[in-house]
């Protein structure tokens, strides 16, 4: 610290943004990254470039002069967009004003729980959870109750037990976070068990922030569960949605949130103050990808299931693994026999096998033990990674 800054008895920095948690995961990334020929499959994004019918939209865009500011909760051609493909693919009647553009799902989560979270308040997550939902809790100076899901070892599946989620809500609670379908481990709620959590939080005036972007990536269905499916139209919700999975658009920073349209004034004035808004020109990409978007989304799914016969035919079967076969999303949360501390193996991975993956620490506090591997990339990197993996474990 400089030492003009030292002589200050007050903190330069908000208490709370100074002892904000570590995030393991980011954490291991980089020690993976000061290393020669690592194989990385730690980061959550697949290896495809955006397609060119979205690049050449948003490229188009640029020429055609869209690079002023524009409204702060979106293009209204890309809220309708998105209303129509909610119609199209999920069968439901959203219109334009409860759907608002954001800067990345990363962006409509902070919306979310900026306005509705106040310091001292309590928010249930289902974990094991995308850290950064219990970072921006943090960040609100509101506090995380983690409710963990099981897995099931005989019948080699994750189950959550929802009377587990209400009994961990007090009077203190103001919204349940769920990532479904989930990163990590794969998991996602059924619409039964979304039908009893929203008629619950209902009665209790809690929120549902349901982090969606994943929603696409069903094996064998065309897309999971909605909370969206099940809510009535002035429910406490707030969905989040990206760009980022299901079309490849990491890089964009683009997002959505879908919520109540009572929320719509306070999600404006909140982004106003934060970002004013989404970037104009990406915009323009993000429409044709909702309109055009399907093959190239099956393709992909297509590719990452055949990657998904790929490991639960090698780690599935070895006999130190412990890994339920991903029923929806790109990554695979796994364990292995006698290795408990997850940071010291996925460094151990690193330096003895060239090979990063996540530690499972890094999405609560009942994951220690477990590892995450994104397995959204071509079939001949991710086979090379499981020789890696193979070399420290055993096959
Ligand atoms: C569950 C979940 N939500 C949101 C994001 C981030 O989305 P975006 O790239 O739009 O910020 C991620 C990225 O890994 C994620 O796993």
């Amino acid at each position: 610290m400089p030492e003009t800054i030292k002589n200050i008895s007050r903190a330069p920095f908000r208490r709370v943004v100074q002892d904000l948690s570590e995030n393991k995961g980011a954490n291991i990334l980089r020690y993976g990254w000061g290393k020669p020929d690592v194989i990385s499959l730690g980061q959550g994004e697949g290896c495809a470039p955006t397609p060119d019918f979205i690049a050449d939209a948003c490229a188009q865009a640029m020429r055609d002069g869209k690079t002023h500011y524009g409204p702060v909760l979106g293009q209204p051609a890309l809220r309708k967009e998105i209303s129509d493909y909610y119609k199209r693919i999920f069968d439901l009647d959203l219109p334009s004003n409860r759907i608002f553009i954001t800067a990345s799902g990363t962006t409509a989560m902070h919306l979310a729980l900026t306005s509705i979270l106040d310091a001292g308040d309590e928010a249930v997550a289902v974990t094991p959870i995308w850290k950064n939902l219990l970072g921006a809790v943090e960040v609100a100076e509101a506090h995380t109750v983690q409710v963990a899901i099981d897995y099931i070892e005989d019948e080699n599946r994750w189950l959550l037990d929802l009377d587990r989620v209400f009994d961990a809500c007090t009077e203190k609670t103001k919204a349940i976070l769920i990532v479904t379908p989930s990163n990590p481990t794969g998991w996602y709620m059924c619409e039964n068990h979304m039908k009893r959590l929203i008629d619950f939080t209902r009665e209790r005036g809690i929120w549902i922030v349901s982090d969606e972007v994943y929603n696409r990536a069903v094996y064998g269905k065309p897309r999971a569960p909605s909370f969206l499916d099940v809510a009535e139209d002035d429910d406490l919700l707030l969905v989040i949605n990206s760009f980022s999975k299901s079309w490849a658009m990491t890089g964009w920073r683009l997002g959505w949130l879908v919520g109540p349209a009572f929320a719509e004034d306070v999600i404006r004035d909140i982004a106003l103050y934060d970002n004013m808004g989404p970037p104009t020109f990406t915009q323009f990409g993000g429409i044709q990808a909702v309109k055009e978007g399907e093959d190239f989304i099956q393709e992909q799914m297509d590719q990452w299931q055949s990657n998904i016969e790929m490991l639960m035919a090698r780690l599935g079967k070895n006999p130190r693994v412990k890994i339920a076969r991903p029923r929806s999303t790109f990554y695979a949360f796994f364990k292995v026999d006698g290795e408990e501390d997850c940071i010291a193996f996925t460094k151990k991975l690193i330096d003895e096998g060239g090979v990063s993956l996540t530690p499972g620490c890094a999405f609560g506090e009942e994951c220690k033990g477990w590892i995450r591997l994104c397995f959204a990339v071509s079939p001949e990197k991710l086979s090379k990674a499981i020789d890696r993996i193979e070399k420290v474990i055993g096959a």
